[in-house]
């Protein structure tokens, strides 16, 4: 949600593209599905009761490692803040993730919108540097949590330094009279950078580096999601 925020903030856009059947958590203004009409045009619509259908007025819901897709992202991109992904879908696919990631790349890049990789549980599993040194995908803005925070209730994101500077005002030095100078958008939470939740995220980074190939023994990711 705050990744989305913050592309929206620095784009100055509100649309968002995603890809049917991935999930990024139980933010309503994520929870989308897509149905087709007689005339094959997609629909974004709620993926399950309680959401409300207003929530998704600006999320465009497209199908995953389809060629209708990247046509369609091409054609909506200067619309649009971010495009979110799941680097690696929870189902066995024969999508070919590092030509369609690349793509989808392309895309986002001439258009100015937000590459947004929803790593929450690819994490490290792949690589140690995760789905971007996998498939050599460079993002605009990566969620990580779950293992990331090795028990510990902890979310990060990562990016390039145009998107992380709305969150806090970009580079400024102690004890000069430079000041953050880049436009921010609300980021609640900061709470959870109190020094107890820290150490154990902190270790499992320093695990992951030491052993790169730790991660590259752990196969495909597989998970199932609940809706
Ligand atoms: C891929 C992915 N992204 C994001 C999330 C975050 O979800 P929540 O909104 O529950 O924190 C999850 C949780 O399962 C997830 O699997």
């Amino acid at each position: 949600m705050t990744a989305l925020r913050v592309a929206r903030a620095v784009t100055g856009r509100s649309r968002i593209a995603l890809f049917a059947g991935l999930y990024h958590g139980t933010f309503d203004g994520v929870l989308a599905g897509s149905i087709r009409d007689s005339n094959g045009s997609l629909h974004t619509v709620p993926r399950t009761s309680g959401v409300p259908a207003k929530m998704l007025d600006d999320v465009l819901v497209l199908p995953f490692g389809e060629q209708e897709s990247l046509d369609i992202l091409a054609q909506e991109a200067g619309e649009l803040a971010a495009v979110l992904v799941e680097p690696a879908p929870w189902w066995n696919t024969n999508v070919d993730l590092r030509e369609f990631l690349h793509r989808i790349r392309s895309i986002t890049s001439a258009s100015g919108s937000a590459l947004v990789f929803d790593e929450v549980v690819v994490g490290f599993r792949m690589h140690p540097g995760g789905a971007q040194a996998e498939y050599d995908v460079r993002a605009d803005l990566v969620t990580y949590g779950k293992a990331v925070g090795a028990g510990m209730p902890i979310g990060v994101i990562a990016g390039s330094s145009n998107y992380m500077d709305a969150m806090d005002g970009g580079n400024w030095n102690f004890g000069d009279a430079s000041s953050p100078q880049a436009d921010t958008t609300c980021l609640p939470g900061r709470s959870s950078s109190i020094r107890w939740s820290w150490p154990p995220p902190m270790r499992c980074c320093n695990i992951s580096a030491e052993r790169p190939t730790f991660a590259g023994a752990i196969d495909r990711p597989h998970c199932g999601h609940g809706c």
